[in-house]
């Protein structure tokens, strides 16, 4: 098994060597000035992919799980009300983990493959003329389908809504890789990690705090102690931690932050469309279904494809690892043994995305897929030749502006 493979689950993603040697450093004081004047730029540095003046980056040790513990457990109150709707496996873990909270959860069931449902939202909240629901939950980028949501529909249905309830996003699989505008789509909590755009180890929180949540944490009655904002950010402003910071992930997400701005953020989110088209013509070269059930909703940094009826998406993930040493995301919750997931999000170029679709089109035709065995590849190459002129001075045009 060569670890020289890239990996096309959707995240943790490949890591570029360039991290990994930023991060193979030797301890700092975390309470000496130097730390200081590394974390603070850090912290205001990653506003800019937030797309932000008006939040506050906080970060944690911990994973986006934590993210999303840390917005609910520092705005809200036992019973209080929240609005979110179920549309794969990761809206799901988040629904769950707002019941383990005790809040009160009106779920708005909706098929995998479809997005947070904008109109339906908007009816429940101008119903809601007592303003009981405090919050509404929306994942931008369901991991486990492959569907991108438009916040954007979700903010003009809470304003069309007149309704006062805050908006907290999880953008884990969506940050910098696709656009994310914190301040435009009036966002309250965003919730992303270190381990899928940002191209590091699993291992920090990276959330983003509107002022509306901080005043909604003077009456929040949630026990909330590590994960505690008001903490982080009083001792953020001042360059320290209230205790003992990841500084290797520091180090890590400040080398991170430059690679994307030195490509350009438009660039990068340019890079993942492109890469996704890609992997999208093979899919559709196949003959092959994704979950995501209209372009609208294609997600640029994961794909869910459906296997053919009387085959199991679980043997072919095995097959492709065991046999070619390279890694593919398993269907999750409803979709496990029916879709596999490439995830084309992070450190990746054309030339990897199509190594990737070389091995899974192999394990295909290994495992007797209905596919011919080449069609997939040729479908990607022919899109990347084509466009890769254009990309190039697009990317050049788009840096300059930048
Ligand atoms: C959309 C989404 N939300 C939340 C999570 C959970 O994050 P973590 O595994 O970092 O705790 C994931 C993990 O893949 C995810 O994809």
């Amino acid at each position: 098994m060569s670890n020289q493979n890239p990996v096309f689950i959707p995240g943790p993603t490949n890591m570029p060597d360039r991290l990994r040697t930023k991060m193979m450093a030797q301890t700092v004081d975390h309470r000496a000035p130097d730390f200081a004047g590394l974390f603070k730029p850090m912290l205001d540095d990653t506003k800019k992919v937030f797309g932000t003046t008006l939040g506050t980056v906080i970060t944690f040790p911990g994973s986006g799980t934590g993210g999303w513990e840390a917005a609910v457990a520092n705005t809200l109150s036992p019973g209080d009300k929240v609005l979110v709707a179920r549309y794969g496996m990761f809206s799901h873990k988040w629904i769950d983990l707002c019941q383990k909270f005790g809040l009160e959860v009106q779920v708005v069931e909706t098929p995998w493959g479809c997005g947070a449902p904008a109109d339906r939202f908007e009816e429940i909240l101008a119903a809601d003329t007592a303003h009981t629901i405090k919050a509404v939950l929306v994942t931008h980028n369901e991991t486990a389908t492959g569907v991108l949501s438009d916040v954007g529909s979700v903010r003009r249905a809470m304003d069309s809504a007149d309704h006062p309830a805050m908006m907290f996003v999880d953008c884990v699989s969506s940050l910098a890789s696709v656009p994310f505008h914190f301040d435009d789509w009036g966002v309250d909590v965003a919730i992303s990690g270190s381990q899928k755009g940002f191209m590091l180890p699993a291992g920090m929180a990276i959330t983003c705090v509107s002022p509306k949540a901080f005043a909604a944490m003077e009456t929040a009655k949630l026990p909330r102690c590590y994960f505690d904002f008001r903490d982080m950010a009083a001792n953020n402003g001042k360059g320290g931690f209230p205790y003992t910071p990841p500084l290797q992930l520091i180090y890590g997400m400040r080398e991170a932050l430059d690679m994307l701005f030195e490509e350009g953020l438009e660039n990068v989110y340019a890079r993942h469309h492109r890469l996704a088209e890609g992997v999208r013509r093979a899919v559709s070269a196949w003959g092959l279904d994704l979950v995501a059930q209209e372009p609208a909703l294609y997600s640029d940094t994961v794909s869910a494809i459906r296997v053919p009826e009387g085959f199991d998406s679980n043997r072919l993930t095995d097959h492709a690892y065991t046999a070619y040493g390279v890694s593919f995301g398993v269907g999750l919750g409803e979709l496990n043994g029916k879709a596999f997931r490439i995830g084309h999000l992070g450190s990746l170029t054309d030339v990897m995305v199509l190594s990737g679709l070389a091995t899974i089109e192999m394990a295909m035709a290994d495992l007797d897929y209905p596919i011919t065995l080449g069609s997939g590849v040729a479908a990607a190459q022919e899109y990347y030749r084509q466009t890769r002129a254009q990309a190039v001075t697009q990317g050049k045009e788009n840096l300059a502006a930048e």
